[in-house]
């Protein structure tokens, strides 16, 4: 047996008219940009969010460096995350021309540790960039408070995890911005690159807003700008899937039950945990082994298996190659969590669109190599 990594196929088919529909819609139109399929969809996403404003841009990673220029965060300041997430978070820091200031992730949700995070804030500290990982939102309410405390602006990477919440608070309640990507394989995702980032804060809205169209947002009349609009077709394709987001992420959760039931008590790898009263959307099913000499070992035998498992992310950030490429970094304390997690993880397939079959299969692999361990 075969189970792929990602459903896009069988996901466009399942809901081939509303997408099909809202691409001709567009295509009609003759409006491509700035049209008003993105203004439909931008308020889709605001209402969604239960935020003021939604702003869709080109990247998730533009939807950050974005946010923190529209905060007049740039050269000299600090940044602080952790450093166990995709490359784009740190690099956003980069690209506004900040420090990355990383620090240790949390043991069991690997999202950033609020409590190391005081020890790393200095007169320079700007901002916190907490990633809402694998799906499950940061530890929202310690952040709030040590940057209320600090005076700090906090920015949500939620690339992974719209749909998630915490407990008692919702994504962009508790911070400036919160960004999005929905490059393809993200659980709002479109067949291409495209982003957001949704906030309360006016004045971020009409710098974002006015940054991703050249400066501009009356014709000819420019200041210094960019561009980083999110196009009508790829609106049109989240608009669509968003109406799905919710019975989407309600099946990557059923998976999810599904694995850990069936994994539970193997002694080899460790499993994903969800956070009293949060709602995890398990972008990613992430398990871990228990010796890091065995990851490779291990996602060997599952992929010569039949099964596309993959690993998110085996190399953390200030261990690549090359670290820091003359950007300002700096370690704050020990990463010995974060390293563990880039040494151990193995994501299993995950999305809507798995099958009881497709599932119980990655389960039995498992298992048989939990046996031989
Ligand atoms: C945590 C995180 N941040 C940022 C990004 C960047 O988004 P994009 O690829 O749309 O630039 C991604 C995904 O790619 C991500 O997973």
């Amino acid at each position: 047996m075969k189970v792929e990594f990602y459903g896009h196929i069988r996901q466009y088919h399942n809901i081939k008219a509303e997408i099909d529909g809202n691409i001709k819609e567009v295509l009609e139109s003759g409006q491509y940009v700035m049209g008003p399929m993105l203004k439909q969809f931008e308020a889709e996403l605001a209402k969604y969010h239960g935020t003021k404003f939604a702003i869709g841009l080109g990247n998730g990673t533009d939807a950050i460096w974005l946010a923190m220029m529209a905060l007049g965060i740039g050269p000299g300041d600090e940044v602080i995350t952790h450093p166990n997430t995709f490359f784009a978070t740190a690099e956003a820091i980069w690209i506004a021309g900040a420090t990355a200031v990383f620090v240790d992730c949390d043991t069991q949700t690997r999202c950033i540790d609020p409590a190391q995070i005081e020890a790393a804030i200095t007169p320079k500290t700007k901002a916190i960039i907490p990633v809402h990982l694998y799906g499950q939102c940061a530890d929202m309410k310690a952040i709030r408070k040590i940057a209320d405390k600090h005076k700090l602006y906090v920015i949500e990477d939620n690339a992974q995890a719209i749909g998630a919440r915490g407990d008692g608070f919702k994504v962009a309640e508790l911070s400036d911005a919160a960004t999005t990507s929905f490059i393809i394989q993200k659980n709002l995702g479109t067949f291409g690159d495209s982003g957001a980032l949704v906030t309360n804060n006016e004045k971020i809205d009409s710098t974002v807003r006015k940054l991703r169209n050249h400066g501009s947002n009356q014709r000819n009349v420019h200041s210094f700008g960019f561009n980083s609009r999110l196009d009508d077709l790829h609106a049109g394709v989240v608009s669509a899937k968003l109406k799905h987001i919710d019975a989407w992420n309600d099946l990557r959760r059923k998976w999810a039950a599904r694995y850990t039931a069936g994994l539970k008590g193997a002694k080899s790898f460790t499993l994903p945990t969800e956070r009293n009263g949060y709602r995890h959307v398990f972008h990613l099913y992430i398990i871990e082994t228990k010796r890091p000499e065995q990851r490779d070992a291990f996602l060997k035998f599952l992929n010569d298996s039949g099964v596309d498992a993959k690993t998110h992310y085996s190399i953390a950030i200030h261990q690549q190659a090359g670290y820091p490429w003359g950007k300002g970094a700096r370690i704050a304390g020990s990463l010995a969590n974060a390293e563990r997690n880039a040494a151990t993880c193995i994501s299993l397939p995950m999305f809507p669109e798995l099958t009881e079959q497709e599932v119980d299969y990655v389960v039995g692999q498992c298992l048989e190599w939990d046996r031989k361990a």
